[in-house]
């Protein structure tokens, strides 16, 4: 009998190795080799059409291309899409468990339904289970159709009969292609399939979702192709037990990167939130200490957020240093500059910070409401609750710049913010708007 071979593929670049080590040498990830089936030989990628294609002059490609797109039927989706989806458009979603994902794609094909034909494949669920989340959300419509199927070469088989003008993949993790050995849900499955589905909705011109499960650390789990294989990635992020979504455009090939749609869950689905800012401000505790609100954005829709800190005495040998929607090494440096920098001691403080909102924040602009709201529970001193600040904090503690200054102060200013703490080298003169050098002189603001 044939032995059936292994190799082991990286996780990150999806390069295959005949044996395990703990470094992919093609990528230089550590620890991403796991155990895959190889492709079977009479299935290699092949060239299909072997004429030589022509090249032709960038001048005379505008007519060849019209993007149509198609409304989601949710007014701030589309915006944060850059104005609905193209025709053909591949758009990869992920989120935890739980989060609504699901409910969301139900809600689009429904809205998409009301005049285009939709195909929504569960490899997760049952037609039953999707008829009842429907039934529940009011989603119920002939003119979508759902498939129940795990199987890749079924799936297309539906495709290519039916031709939607919308369909939704729920999960590309849980579909598998007969021609692999491997499980659903491995490397190279998610390779194939996901590389399979975009090709038939490149070539048909079908606008497509595909569902993406995340893994523990709360990426995309599979291969990183997959996120350079579809045009836009959106992440799915709120907190279990809390009404909020957001819903995150990560890449986007046909609109601008960084948009937000921002949603709120209840009993009859997601509903869309117009104005995210007086959502996130409701609950906002006034006149105490290690609370302060910061003006996110990394799009055009800047959305106020409350940080939240507290600094107290350890009981431990180590102090703890936990945080939530925080990168805990950014908390780390913030932690160490306002030692050195502020005489704000914190070697035998615990600290715990949150984004109120359940949000992952990467950017930069955070460091000074940062480390503001934690200087600010260490003295137990309310920062004043008309003020918001933003800025990216140097290792020296200067404040440095950050992009979208006038939105950000813009939208503090529509919510009645009187003080606006801004990095000093910007050339923005207003009232209202405190430019600070660096972090003794923003400490000053909190005494
Ligand atoms: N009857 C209900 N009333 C209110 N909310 C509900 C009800 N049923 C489900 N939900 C909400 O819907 C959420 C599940 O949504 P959904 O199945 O769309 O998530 P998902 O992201 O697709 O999850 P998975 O990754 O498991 O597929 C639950 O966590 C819950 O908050
Ligand atoms: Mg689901």
């Amino acid at each position: 009998m044939r032995k059936t071979k292994t190799v082991y593929v990286c996780s990150e670049c999806g390069a295959s190795f005949p044996t395990w080590s703990g470094r992919c040498s093609s990528c230089g990830s550590w620890n991403t080799l796991v155990e895959d089936r190889p492709i079977k030989k009479s299935d290699g990628y092949q060239s299909i059409n072997r004429n030589i294609p022509k090249p032709r002059p960038i001048t005379h490609a505008k007519e060849e291309k019209h993007y149509e797109r198609i409304s989601t039927g949710i007014k701030t989706l589309d915006e944060a899409l850059g104005g609905g989806i193209v025709t053909g458009q591949v758009i990869l979603i992920s989120g935890e468990p739980g989060i609504g994902k699901s409910t969301l794609l139900l809600q689009i094909s429904s809205n998409i339904a009301r005049g285009k034909k939709v195909l929504y494949i569960t490899a997760e669920e049952s037609s039953h289970q999707i008829y009842v989340r429907a039934e529940r959300i009011n989603a119920l419509s002939p003119d979508l159709l759902v498939l129940a199927e795990t199987n890749l070469e079924a799936i297309i088989n539906v495709i290519e009969k039916e031709k939607p003008d919308f369909m939704v993949l729920d999960s590309v993790q849980t579909v598998y292609s007969s021609n692999l050995e491997s499980a659903a849900g491995s490397v190279s499955q998610v390779r194939e399939v996901s590389g399979k589905i975009t090709e038939i909705a490149k070539s048909k011109g079908i606008s497509t979702i595909i569902v993406g499960q995340v893994t523990k650390e709360g990426s995309i789990a599979g291969p990183k192709v997959l996120e350079h294989v579809v045009d836009t990635v959106a992440q799915f992020e709120g907190e279990r037990g809390h009404a909020y979504r957001v819903l995150k455009i990560i890449k986007n090939r046909f609109g601008a990167a960084g948009e937000i749609a921002v949603f709120s869950m209840n009993d009859i689905g997601l509903q869309e939130v117009e104005n995210p800012s007086s959502f996130f401000l409701s609950e906002r505790p006034i006149g105490e200490a290690g609370s302060i609100i910061f003006p996110y954005t990394e799009g055009s829709k800047p959305v106020l957020i409350e940080i939240q800190a507290l600094v107290s005495k350890t009981v431990y040998a180590v102090p703890q240093r936990k945080s939530q929607g925080i990168d805990i090494n950014r908390l780390a440096i913030i932690t160490a500059i306002l030692e050195k920098e502020g005489n704000i001691f914190l070697k035998d403080r615990d600290i715990f910070v949150n984004v109120v909102g359940g949000m992952q924040i990467r950017e930069p602009a955070l460091d000074l409401p940062l480390a503001l709201a934690i200087a600010s529970s260490y003295m137990n001193k309310p920062v004043d609750e008309k003020l918001a600040a933003f800025g990216e904090l140097g290792l020296t503690g200067e404040i440095r710049s950050v992009h979208y200054t006038e939105h950000r102060i813009k939208e503090a200013k529509r919510f009645g913010f009187e003080k606006i703490l801004i990095p000093s080298s910007t050339d923005i003169q207003e009232e209202g708007v405190i430019k600070v050098k660096n972090i003794k002189e923003a400490l000053k603001m909190l005494k």
